[in-house]
């Protein structure tokens, strides 16, 4: 057994994680949403989320067999699901992305900026420039970027629209290691403002989901270092870590109807870590 089983086998009360309940079939009827970094981890159980209650959705990562198997498994829970190969901080990818989704369900309504990356776990001071361009190009730009590039389809639809960023609790400073990450997430939270503020006239809600420990690839290397994890979940009030479809719950929320007034937040999923800059 690795050590990431053991490790997870320390969760408390996995019942109370099992899965969502009440799900609605048909919250997003007629709308179209695109989530990057979607082939798995907590941008695949968004759209997953979504898809179950009738959303569509594109999905993209950077390799096509992922894509393709994230595909198969929302197809054979009838979501209806389109997926194109993009590495976010490419803009012909980009393209390609909401391309795809014009072509295959004809507009865009929601946005999720999933992707993340942290290309070295150290402390700030510690980061190399080429990490922290690396850092900031996927975690930051390219987000922008792609909000500003689907942003006239949203518009198009002329009833208003959603869009939601995916940042961390490692945004408000508390994670010494995860130095430069913290910073670009932390700036991704301005940037939700920024946006949303721009954009509330236009009936266009932009939010931000700030998570704790999630159990995703993107966190085996907590999961694989005992001294992480036990800081992680010593500082997690709950003493457990997320299962995916925990933040895609919040997801679901924030870019439908249900949240129809809220705009501009960061909402915390972290199991009551602290959240305060
Ligand atoms: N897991 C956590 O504990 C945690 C906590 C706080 C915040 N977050 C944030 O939550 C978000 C999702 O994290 P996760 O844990 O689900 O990550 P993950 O397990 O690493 O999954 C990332 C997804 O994005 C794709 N991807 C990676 N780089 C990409 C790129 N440059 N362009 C397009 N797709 C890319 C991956 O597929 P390919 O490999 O095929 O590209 C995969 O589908 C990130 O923004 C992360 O910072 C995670």
């Amino acid at each position: 057994m690795s050590q990431s089983k053991t490790l997870k086998k320390t969760n408390k009360d996995l019942s109370l994680v099992s899965g969502a309940k009440y799900i609605s079939k048909n919250r997003f009827d007629g709308k179209v949403a695109v989530i990057t970094g979607s082939s798995y981890g907590i941008g695949y159980s968004i759209a997953e989320r979504l898809g179950l209650e009738g959303c569509k959705v594109v999905i993209c990562s950077r390799k096509q067999e992922n894509v393709d198997v994230a595909l198969s498994k929302l197809k054979k829970q009838n979501i209806q699901a389109a997926g194109v190969q993009c590495h976010i901080s490419n803009a012909n990818d980009r393209e390609k992305l909401y391309k795809k989704a014009l072509e295959e369900f004809g507009g865009i309504n929601i946005f999720v900026s999933n992707v993340g990356v942290n290309p070295k776990i150290c402390p700030v001071l510690e980061c190399q420039e080429s990490e922290w361009d690396k850092t900031f190009d996927v975690n930051l730009k390219s987000p922008y970027l792609l909000a500003k590039e689907i942003l006239p389809y949203i518009k198009r639809n002329n009833n208003g629209g959603k869009m939601l960023f995916i940042s961390s609790i490692s945004a408000f400073g508390n994670i010494t290691e995860f130095g430069a990450y913290s910073v670009s997430k932390c700036a991704l939270n301005a940037l939700t403002k920024l946006i949303a503020g721009q954009l509330a006239e236009d009936n266009i809600q932009v939010n931000c989901i700030a998570p704790g420990l999630v159990d995703t690839p993107f966190a085996d290397a907590i999961f694989k270092t005992a001294r992480f994890y036990e800081q992680t979940i010593n500082s997690t009030p709950m003493r457990r870590y997320a299962e995916p479809h925990e933040i895609a719950g919040v997801a679901a929320f924030l870019v439908s109807d249900d949240a129809s007034y809220i705009t501009g937040e960061i909402i915390v999923a972290a199991g009551g870590m602290s959240s305060r800059l």
